[in-house]
């Protein structure tokens, strides 16, 4: 046998083990038994009963989620200066006041530059703001003409001219049903959105890029990934927002679809001044629960986004029954500040359900801290939110978010945040 037919052999029956090691299930009725562990009881056996105690009990989850699964932000030693790169003052058909701020990360000789796109309401006074990463550049947002295309890799897609890993004309307002800028500013709130490539490209490059080599730290089994580098990113947005008169640093919205809800759940985790966190179909590490093992698993996402998490997770690849947390942990480290989080039927691969059951089992937690208890115990029907504190839709549909979440998201932020 020659060698390429030698080769060709190896790596199909690598995929094919990898294909059955990883393959989804989707069927509750194969789903293994699993026992979750319980927010209010202490890793020595110790229950919380108070909220003395939680504040204790939240270390010990944030610890764990740090060390196994997202990674350790390490300490910042470098200097960030942020310049207004463009304003005008009568956008989108003069109900907006539009920014572009760019934020510049300096480190020794390391520079990185990031661009925020900021739209304002031009008839409210300091705003509540959404804060949410975009996939392919802000000038995808909006088809407004003169928003800056970003210069660092994007993902290629042929649907919005892109092949050779830059940005260009072709994607402009090509990503804005997920934007709906002019809505957003019509019922008084903010939106401000960066490219999420601009802070870390989203490929295995051995963190070489992006914003990781502006840190001194050596990397070991719990370094942080790309999931921790976004949502770091967005808290150096929110800095900035607490220096701009024009935005209410109090009532920051961080939002996020799917690997980038996944950033707004652990950046609302991790950084208390986030007032309000809303998960979009964030599925696996995200708001579904891992152990459920339905949908995407630990092990396929590891293997499919190798850089997204620390090394220690890869530990629980098939085998989620030793996480010492879960999804819905994850939620209650954000109590009791109002989260959402949503849905799509069509969105098996996340698995809707395990989304779901977070809310419930994260709900003790934002009970003991003086929230209402969550409103359902049983999945609702399409476009029916459960709305509380902890927020829960499904809406008919694929993975995507579109203008029915938005509203959504928009009467919840109603409910906390009054309009001036
Ligand atoms: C993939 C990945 C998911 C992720 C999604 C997205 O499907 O497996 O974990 O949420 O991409 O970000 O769109």
């Amino acid at each position: 046998m020659n060698k390429t037919i030698l080769l060709l052999l190896l790596i199909t029956s690598q995929i094919i083990t990898f294909a059955q090691k990883f393959e989804a299930n989707y069927e509750e009725a194969k789903m293994p038994n699993y026992t979750l562990p319980d927010p209010l009881t202490f890793n020595d056996g110790s229950k919380v009963h108070s909220k003395k105690d939680w504040d204790k009990r939240r270390v010990e989850i944030y610890t764990s989620f740090e060390s196994e699964m997202f990674g350790v932000i390490p300490q910042w030693q470098g200097t960030v200066k942020s310049t207004i790169l463009s304003v005008k003052g009568d956008a989108l058909n003069g109900i907006a006041k539009r920014k572009e701020v760019c934020l510049e990360f300096a480190n020794g000789d390391q520079k990185l530059k990031i661009s925020v796109l900021i739209y304002l309401p031009k008839n409210s006074k300091k705003p509540p703001v959404f804060l949410g990463y975009n996939f392919d550049g802000n000038h995808t947002t909006t088809t407004e003409k003169d928003i800056l295309i970003p210069d660092s890799w994007v993902a290629n897609k042929t649907e919005f001219g892109i092949t050779d890993h830059h940005a260009n004309e072709a994607g402009r307002g090509a990503a804005q049903s997920r934007w709906p800028i002019e809505q957003i500013i019509s019922r008084g709130f903010g939106v401000a959105t960066v490219y999420y490539g601009d802070v870390d490209p989203d490929f295995n490059d051995g963190f070489i890029n992006g914003i990781h080599p502006l840190f001194n730290s050596k990397r070991d089994s719990t370094s942080w990934g790309s999931i921790a580098a976004w949502s770091w990113g967005l808290s150096r947005i929110m800095d900035y927002f607490e220096k701009d008169v024009e935005i209410n640093a109090r009532q920051v919205i961080v939002i996020g679809h799917s690997r980038l809800g996944k950033a707004s759940l652990w950046a609302g985790a991790s950084d208390q001044r986030f007032a309000m966190v809303v998960s979009n179909n964030s599925g696996c590490g995200g708001a579904a629960l891992s152990k459920r093992i339905i949908g995407e698993t630990v092990g396929s996402i590891n293997t499919a986004y190798p850089h997204w998490f620390c090394d220690n997770f890869k530990k629980y690849n098939t085998k989620e029954a030793l996480l010492p947390v879960d999804q819905h942990e994850l939620l209650a480290l954000i109590a009791p500040r109002p989260i959402y989080v949503a849905s799509a039927e069509g969105d098996h691969w996340a698995d809707p359900k395990g989304e779901f059951l977070s809310c419930v089992y994260a709900s003790p937690v934002f009970e003991l801290l003086g929230a209402k208890k969550f409103q359902a115990m049983e999945m609702p029907p399409v476009n029916t939110p459960v709305t509380g504190t902890i927020s829960y839709h499904i809406r008919p549909g694929k993975h995507d978010i579109t203008l029915y979440d938005w509203n959504c998201y928009m009467d919840f932020a109603s409910k906390f945040f009054r309009i001036k």
